[in-house]
């Protein structure tokens, strides 16, 4: 077909074609009178160009795409992340001039204002430059053989197994609920509800992790996302799990992950999370000390190359948005907490 016809049947106009044959997405063959034909095949690309283009993808995103023959399926997902990112950053500039308009009729208004923005520019930075210091997309392939092997004198994944299981007893999900994995990895802990046949989705900063997860178990919903921007509505999942991923979480943006985590946990929802943390400051003290005077420099090191978090202040988060909280501690390191929002908690 020749391109008015194929503009109409797309319903939109050989302009917006052109441009796409300019940028290179598709190519036409032109026939003896130099007018292009617009095959099957082109009206097939033009129809997911004008797809892509309407949800923000930039053309460049989607001449690889289609070089490369590709589902689309990551760049929809990194699309939707970031469309997140960016609704996220809203809210936040929102609840902002919210706060400026009620002091801007009144003394000293400047400087708290400058305060405010000052805040707002550093949940901005939080919410958008999430990076990866341990190149988890590196790992993804050999982390299920990785977690197996023990250490030499600091085995970080003892009691993983029972961890998991007791995340997935404590949630007690029923069939009709819906929850979330965050920091899924290859999914071993989502595979428990999975196969009781609850609906899961997992949410992962790492591609590759999520790649391994979704080839694992087929079909699981997958979403790129960190725990500062998650990729789910308000209120979207009953509960939410998490296993050996909040320790990757500098401890002064903890609270903040909670605060998203309530944001898409429904009313009475509840969060479990099974991590590697103290109990306070002066535990966590006590426990380096130990390991010091031991001289196991492993413990020390993988202690001080992330961030465990100091469990009280995560409990007293909880507590002050009306949640009701139960802990329990497999080891001198490893601790499980369940949360469970009793109110609607902060907005
Ligand atoms: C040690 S693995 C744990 C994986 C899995 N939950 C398990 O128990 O086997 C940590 C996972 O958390 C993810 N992760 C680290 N920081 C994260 C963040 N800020 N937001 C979301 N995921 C994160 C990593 O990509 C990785 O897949």
């Amino acid at each position: 077909m020749k391109i008015a016809e194929a503009a109409k049947k797309l319903e939109t106009t050989p302009r917006t074609i052109r441009f796409y044959e300019e940028k290179g997405l598709i190519a036409p063959k032109k026939a003896s009178n130099g007018y292009r034909i617009y095959a099957e095949e082109e009206v097939r690309d033009l129809r997911t160009i004008l797809a892509l283009r309407e949800v923000g993808l930039s053309t460049k995103e989607i001449k690889k795409a289609l070089e490369q023959n590709d589902d689309f399926t990551e760049y929809l997902h990194t699309q939707r992340s970031m469309l997140n990112e960016e609704m996220l950053q809203i809210r936040d500039m929102m609840a902002t001039v919210d706060r400026m308009i009620e002091v801007s009729g009144k003394a000293g208004k400047e400087e708290q204002m400058m305060d405010m923005a000052r805040e707002l520019k550093g949940l901005k930075e939080k919410r958008t430059h999430w990076h990866d210091r341990w190149n988890f997309d590196h790992q993804a392939r050999d982390y299920d053989d990785n977690i197996k092997t023990t250490g030499y004198r600091f085995n970080v994944h003892q009691d993983y197994e029972e961890a998991l299981e007791k995340v997935h007893t404590w949630v007690d999900a029923s069939h009709e609920e819906r929850g979330v994995d965050i920091g899924a990895g290859t999914g071993n802990l989502t595979r428990l509800f999975l196969q009781q046949g609850i609906s899961m989705a997992v949410v992962d900063q790492s591609k590759e992790m999520l790649k391994v997860c979704g080839e694992k178990h087929p079909g699981v919903e997958t979403r790129l996302g960190h725990f500062l921007s998650l990729p789910l509505n308000d209120q979207e999942v009953d509960f939410v799990v998490s296993s050996y991923a909040l320790h990757h979480l500098p401890d002064e943006d903890k609270e903040l992950a909670l605060q998203e985590i309530d944001r898409v946990l429904s009313d009475y929802g509840r969060v479990v999370i099974a991590d590697l943390m103290f109990k306070d400051e002066s535990n966590r003290k006590s426990t380096l000390e130990s390991y010091q005077e031991e001289g196991n420099d492993e413990a020390v090191e993988a202690i001080e190359d992330e961030y465990y978090a100091d469990r009280s202040r995560l409990i007293r988060w909880w507590e002050e948005h009306g949640y009701e909280v139960k802990v329990h501690q497999f080891h001198p390191i490893l601790h499980l907490l369940y949360a469970q929002k009793m109110e609607r908690g902060v907005s």
